[in-house]
């Protein structure tokens, strides 16, 4: 365990009792009074606005105290808010940030910049591209050619991801399309490295070609083409241009077939909000395809093959394949590795390949703890000499390693990276992609750069405004923990510490007569368990008990706070086909029909570890010790409610 990182952990918070609060003080204010010293040296001859006499009437006493007064309410309302800083919140996946990035929003909000544009946002803009480059490197792409931008969240992020993917695989369409309009014949490049022209190529061949393969064949079209000619010879041959409807009868026109079905293969363990993107983006959520899990929740590769072969056996083509790095319920780390040998071997066999994604929201800072501060990579076994348990396994170094060739990435500050919210991130690999949802408003464009200057961010992105102050946080947060080993590496590797800390001492625990069925030992930071008694059977009925443990454990409607607080999932079938008959046995539940017909599926206990003290080796409680008599005394509580219901 590096020695200065140990200490330093203790200074990354405000902590659990306050503890480094004059720390915290001395920075706020610091960050205050700077900027009122800011605001009191421009330009001084413009005189004083609010002059000492306004401030002594009695409207300006009345707003005074009715502020005084509002904020004091809302102050009393907020100690009913969720105490996440607490090693008493093993819940969802929510964190105390770090000091650094709450000062950081905090003095940038003092400015309220907005990184719509960098002539709104001069400092901030220019902040985000430093994180979004630092993100860069910690997942491996080169940030020479990589595109990535704040956004509010994952749910964005990803939708941005999509979008662009859409937009990407219609484009050797659209190209093929102007070339049959009369535009300059170009050729491209298909998976199995023949280079054939673009004009030729059948349908479903086109809708089966590498992103950078279609972006080079873009450009060739662009370059041969004068600029102010591109909306009229190009840009009107695209989907965002026409929209489906009228694409589907140019395509019917074209090559004889309507627009074929597209489907969007994700992770059955992935995030609900692909669901709401694929129905926004009209691609439709029938079109989602959910590939099965294993075990360990992880994407299942052989499967995944499987339907890749099933897709093209119908000509179907594939839009994107979305991995998950860190599952929401689970934070389970798909073979990362396996996937894209998956998607190779499809290109070579097949000839069949799509854009590959990476819903790394949750997981993606954990490649910090893969790296060291030089940014090579650390082997499995350094890092466990580091945790002193048995984790990280070689496969889950090959799989967080190889998320540098997917071809694009979603990372979340608000997440992992322990920043306020607003914060995600989305990761292109290859930069010219964004180009194909770039809109330019006249007036947003920054003097002296023009409406392609990169620092007008809003003209490539999904979301307008966007505040600066995220920058700031995220900015300030990466350079006080670095992304690496001696950072966000260890806050991680710490919060998997304490997760397998918590996961051993429920498995081992004394519930007589309750015992605790642990789901696979976690990836990351998620320990999952269910809690079965001898007497109860059918799965029904062991789900009211483990929701009956919930509630236990959950803030209670009126604002009572239990002593521990954790979550729920469900798992589904046939989602979790792969995961859950391994569980059923150990819960006296016989064969997989009861589990498979119960629409609910199967009621999951879960405690996200984001507190890196839980690790142990600091004062105070044990939470661990006092989270498991929580659930002992949650459990027989639960039982009476069950039976006396
Ligand atoms: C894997 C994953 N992807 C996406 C999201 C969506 O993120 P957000 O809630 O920031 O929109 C989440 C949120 O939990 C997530 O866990």
């Amino acid at each position: 365990m590096p020695r200065d990182a140990r200490d330093a952990l203790r200074a990354w918070f405000l902590g659990p009792r306050a503890e480094n609060a004059d720390l915290m003080e001395r920075l706020i204010t610091e960050s205050f009074r700077d900027h009122v010293f800011w605001r009191r040296n421009f330009r001084p001859e413009d005189g004083v606005t609010i002059q000492e006499v306004d401030r002594r009437q009695e409207g300006y006493e009345a707003a005074n105290a009715t502020l005084t007064q509002e904020l004091m309410s809302l102050l009393a309302q907020l100690k009913r808010d969720v105490p996440f800083f607490s090693g008493r919140y093993q819940g969802h996946m929510v964190c105390e940030p770090t000091i650094a990035a709450q000062v950081g929003y905090f003095a940038a909000m003092l400015y309220n910049p907005n990184n719509v544009t960098r002539e709104a946002g001069p400092v901030t803009t220019r902040l985000e591209f430093e994180v979004m480059e630092q993100l860069a490197r910690m997942i491996g792409f080169d940030p020479a050619t990589t595109w990535g931008h704040l956004t509010s969240g994952g749910t964005v992020a990803n939708f941005e991801a999509l979008w662009i993917a859409r937009s990407l695989f219609y484009l050797p369409v659209a190209a093929a399309m102007a070339a049959r309009a009369g535009a300059p014949e170009v050729s491209v490049q298909r998976p199995d490295g023949a280079t054939v022209p673009l004009a030729s190529m059948g349908l479903y061949e086109l809708l089966n070609l590498r992103g950078p393969a279609a972006l080079d064949a873009w450009d060739a079209l662009r370059q041969a083409v004068p600029r102010t000619a591109w909306p009229d010879v190009i840009d009107r041959h695209t989907l965002a241009h026409a929209g489906y409807q009228e694409y589907t009868r140019r395509l019917a026109r074209h090559w004889g077939d309507p627009l074929p079905d597209s489907v969007v293969l994700v992770a059955a363990t992935a995030h609900y909000s692909w669901e709401k993107i694929v129905r926004a983006l009209g691609i439709g959520a029938e079109q989602l395809c959910f590939v099965p899990v294993d075990r360990y929740c992880r994407i299942d590769p052989d499967a995944l093959w499987e339907r890749i072969e099933q897709l093209h056996a119908r000509r179907t083509p594939i839009l994107a394949c979305i991995s998950v790095c860190g599952s929401t319920e689970e934070g389970a780390v798909d073979r990362l590795d396996r996937v894209l040998e998956v998607r190779a071997r499809a290109e070579e066999q097949l000839g069949v390949t799509f854009h590959l994604h990476a819903d790394a929201c949750y997981g993606g800072y954990a490649a910090a703890v893969a790296r060291r501060p030089d940014g090579s990579h650390r082997t499995s076994a350094e890092i466990r000499a580091s945790t002193q348990i048995n984790w990280p396994s070689d496969d889950w170094v090959k799989s967080i390693v190889s998320l540098g060739w997917f071809d694009s990435v979603t990372i979340d500050p608000h997440k992992l990276g322990y920043a306020p919210y607003p914060a995600g991130a989305m990761l292109l690999r290859d930069r010219r992609a964004r180009d194909l949802v770039a809109v330019e408003p006249p007036y947003l464009a920054p003097p002296g750069g023009g409406a392609h200057d990169t620092s007008f961010m809003g003209q490539f992105i999904l979301e307008g405004s966007k505040p600066g102050a995220a920058a700031a946080a995220v900015w300030l947060g990466q350079k006080v923990l670095p992304l690496d080993e001696r950072g966000y590496g260890y806050l991680i590797e710490r919060t998997v510490v304490g997760a397998h800390r918590l996961y051993d001492a429920i498995m081992t625990a004394d519930l007589s007569p309750f015992r605790a069925v642990m789901l696979p030992r976690p990836d990351l930071n998620i320990a999952c368990f269910v809690v079965t008694h001898p007497s109860l059977s059918g799965i029904t009925t062991l789900n009211r008990l483990n929701e009956e443990v919930f509630r236990q454990m959950s803030l209670g409607e009126n604002g009572q706070v239990p002593d521990y607080m954790i979550t729920r999932t469900r798992l589904t079938h046939p989602n979790y086909d792969g995961a859950v008959p391994a569980l059923l046995p150990g819960l006296g539940l016989s064969g997989t029909e009861e589990w498979k017909a119960c629409r609910e599926g199967l009621v999951v206990l879960r405690s996200t570890v984001m507190d890196p003290f839980l690790a142990g080796d600091v004062g105070g409680t044990d939470h661990v010790v006092g989270y498991v008599a929580a659930l002992r005394r949650a459990c027989a509580t639960a039982m009476n409610n069950v039976i006396s219901a």
